[in-house]
């Protein structure tokens, strides 16, 4: 019986050696210490041996279940740890690869430019002021001073929202940001008609016109209107006022020079041209060799539309500009064709 017993132990460890996952550790259980297995088989038949060998033979066979216990695991820990191992070297993280980058959007070129012209402003005294883009033609043109049919309409053909029955009065896309002008004054006067008070504003937002669409001319862009109206306003404060932005916006150095114009809504009116800042002055492409840059329209408020505002124009006077964002980051930044502001091209939009 010792023997049977010696060759199950041999039988059982060495076919524990060749058992590599937890599977076959269940199967060698089932096997070698399970109810069928020809180790149980012994004990199962004790009873059939005589009172003098029963104790020996059972303690024989107690001592080798013990063994394949102990034997089964150990095994079963070294499978784990094998397993463990395998599995670390499998799902090794490289910290040394390159991360991917998130994509992280930013605000238009147009707005960020927009921004940095109503931060200067804010820093010179100027409240914005925010106008509707659907205007009448009353606003966009009669109180501005522009009577029906007049010709300098011309300059800014409109896109029509609702025409026919309107009459005279057609509602339309603003074509420049001036309306605000007559809205603002209205709202500021009607806090006190009798004495309307001082305004110093900015008006931002987008413009549409019906223009055909080329490297220089858009059908919508922005503009940065400025307005100022009080007591004893003149020329040289528009002057002063339009210099020192400059500076704000293109240097120190930057000096402007003012060459009379036309406008509807103001008088007398002027334009103004920057010192070219990509040569300073001694002429290259982007100023196309004269040195300066057109960068703003602007006058005195006539009188016919500060009294279209509430404000008497014996009493007030005031000044007003219209500026182009997208054409001063044109000119900053050498942009040859005003398209790509729409355009919606990432590889445009990303460079700001
Ligand atoms: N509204 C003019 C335009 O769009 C720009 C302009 C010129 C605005 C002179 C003004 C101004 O306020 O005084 O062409």
């Amino acid at each position: 019986m010792q023997d049977k017993l010696n060759a199950i132990e041999k039988a059982a460890l060495e076919s524990l050696e060749s058992v590599k996952d937890q599977a076959a550790l269940d199967a060698w259980r089932v096997a070698h210490v399970g109810r069928s297995s020809p180790l149980m088989q012994v004990f199962a038949e004790l009873g059939k041996l005589s009172k003098e060998e029963r104790p020996v033979v059972g303690q024989a066979a107690n001592k080798v279940k013990v063994a394949l216990e102990a034997a089964l695991a150990e095994r079963t820990e070294a499978v784990k740890a094998a397993a463990l191992a395998k599995a670390l070297e499998e799902e090794q993280l490289d910290v040394t690869l390159p991360g991917r980058t998130v994509n992280v959007g930013h605000l238009h070129p147009s707005t960020q430019q927009l921004r940095r012209v109503l931060a200067i402003l804010a820093d010179m005294g100027f409240q914005v002021y925010t106008s509707r883009e659907v205007e009448t033609d009353e606003m966009n043109f009669q109180m501005l001073n522009f009577p029906p049919h007049h010709p300098a309409r011309e300059m800014q053909d409109s896109f029509y929202v609702e025409a026919g029955e309107r009459g005279d009065n057609p509602i339309l896309m603003r074509t420049h940001t001036s309306p605000g002008q007559i809205r603002a004054m209205r709202e500021y006067a009607a806090t006190n008609p009798s004495d309307p008070p001082a305004i110093r504003i900015a008006l931002p937002g987008m413009c549409f016109r019906y223009e055909q669409v080329t490297t220089r001319s858009e059908m919508q862009f922005n503009q940065v209107e400025g307005l100022v109206v009080g007591k004893g306003i003149t020329f040289a404060d528009l002057k002063g006022t339009i210099a020192d932005f400059a500076q704000r916006m293109f240097g120190q150095g930057a000096r402007t020079r003012f060459r009379a114009s036309y406008f509807p809504f103001t008088e007398p009116s002027a334009e103004v041209d920057a010192e070219c800042f990509v040569c300073g002055g001694k002429g290259c492409q982007v100023c196309k060799n004269s040195g300066w840059l057109e960068i703003l329209g602007c006058g005195m408020v006539h009188p016919v539309v500060l009294q279209n505002g509430g404000y008497d124009p014996t009493i007030y006077s005031g000044f007003a500009w219209g500026m182009g964002p997208e054409r001063q980051l044109m000119l900053r930044y050498k942009i040859n064709d005003i398209r790509y502001f729409w355009g919606n091209d990432v590889r445009f939009l990303s460079q700001f």
